[in-house]
């Protein structure tokens, strides 16, 4: 097989050497011809991504973004299955045969209000594409049509997976659950980075996104006139114990060289100023970087809320709003995928662009499609000063350097078919 493969690779350029990276002018053609074919469909992709910002939708209801990429994969003749988890779309490009390997993107956006006044704003309340999934659908779909274009080149199978609901709702799950990884070998996605600049991209082998849980708590005491305290009990001092005991978690129990985050992001009590109110109420998030960390975390939650509410005579309920009660796992990046995607980056946007990721406590549903098979997720770079690109995801204040969207929809194509050439099995 292996000789096999290098006879391949050596088919698709004579003097090609990625791994060691030796170049040549072969390869300065095919970067040059991938860029400069996704180059001259940027007025489409930016045109196909303000349609998209302007009109969010959350998890599982991404129904008219669903349409759209629907519509447009039709006029490009481009076969897919739909409904996958509800909204999703998964297209299909490629010989049939394997090697098949899968490319995700995210459609769903956040319950967040654009606070970015431009043209193109978000046109719904209180919705707003603040995470740049909107540019991550549109790179896929730009990656659709060259794929498409380079059909006879590829030496396997691309599955593109429109997936909905990665905020929160685990949209992966669901996708995984309808047989899409099926025969698939390695799966890959991007997702935009503030932090490196438009034009590079940041990889990271191993740990990148935290593992990590929500929860909500109730506390339930016995309200009444704020007066006479002692004819109540009081879930408001409570809840002020319990938020203060569970920050020692992190501070006491956890080993200061494994990163942990508890976070209570929300707390609500009482309508009166002068009643004590019968429950409150307060929720948050906690972060680890191992699966096996969060799952110990939240048991210790649990044990601090309770027993703080019996301490102060009341009683306490803990939700961790899970279905199935398993937290996110922490996405964890393949090697060999990582070393592909940085030969890869190297060829298309020279070696100074590619940068070393950084790990980070945000969380990530990808993790889900790399308990099934080898995965890589990396950051593609959208920092400019000039544009205005330089506020985190989840800023209300997010803005997005449309020049990503015909480097990312290269980068897609060019991951892909250099993959399948390397590994193609005829
Ligand atoms: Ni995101």
């Amino acid at each position: 097989m292996a000789a096999i493969n290098v006879l391949v690779v050596f088919l698709f350029c004579t003097c090609v050497n990625l791994s060691a990276l030796v170049w040549c002018e072969e390869d300065d053609d095919y970067a040059k011809a991938i860029l400069s074919a996704a180059n001259k469909d940027k007025d489409w992709l930016v045109q196909v991504r303000r349609e998209i910002h302007e009109h969010p939708e959350l998890g599982f209801e991404e129904h008219n973004t669903s349409a759209l990429i629907r519509s447009e994969l039709d006029k490009l003749g481009i076969t897919y299955t739909y409904p996958v988890a509800k909204t999703g779309i998964v297209a299909q490009i490629g010989s049939g045969s394997r090697p098949i390997i899968a490319i995700r993107a995210d459609m769903d956006a956040l319950p967040l209000q654009e606070l970015v006044e431009w043209e193109h704003k978000s046109k719904i309340d209180g919705r707003m594409h603040a995470c740049g999934h909107d540019a991550h659908t549109t790179m896929l779909l730009g990656a659709a049509k060259l794929l498409h274009q380079r059909q006879d080149k590829l030496q396997g199978t691309v599955r593109l997976i429109f997936q909905p609901a990665e905020e929160g709702a685990r949209g992966a799950s669901q996708v995984i659950k309808e047989g899409v990884l099926q025969d698939t070998e390695a799966i890959f996605a991007v997702h935009i980075d503030a932090e490196t600049p438009t034009g590079a991209i940041a990889s990271i082998p191993g740990p990148f996104t935290a593992a990590g849980c929500i929860f909500e708590a109730k506390i339930v005491g016995v309200g009444g006139h704020a007066a006479s305290p002692h004819r109540n009990v009081d879930p408001v001092l409570a809840t002020s114990f319990s938020i203060l005991a569970l920050q020692q978690l992190v501070s006491r129990e956890n080993d200061p060289l494994q990163s942990q985050v508890l976070s209570v992001t929300y707390v609500e009590g009482g309508t009166a100023l002068n009643v004590i109110p019968p429950h409150v109420k307060f929720g948050g998030t906690l972060r680890s970087q191992t699966t096996e960390r969060v799952y110990h975390f939240r048991q210790r939650l649990k044990e601090v809320i309770e027993a703080q509410a019996v301490v102060h005579r009341c009683e306490a309920y803990v939700d961790f709003k899970d279905e199935d009660s398993t937290p996110y796992p922490a996405v964890v990046n393949d090697n060999d995928l990582h070393l592909h995607v940085e030969r890869v980056g190297k060829l298309l946007f020279g070696p100074d662009n590619v940068h070393a990721g950084k790990k980070v406590m945000a969380g990530e549903d990808f993790a889900f499609y790399q308990e099934v098979i080898p995965g890589i997720l990396f950051s593609i770079g959208i920092r400019n000063e000039k544009v205005g690109s330089i506020h985190s995801p989840h800023s209300p204040l997010f803005f997005l350097d449309e020049e990503v969207l015909p480097i990312g929809a290269a980068l897609h194509t060019a991951i892909a078919e250099l993959y399948l050439n390397e590994h193609s099995v005829q």
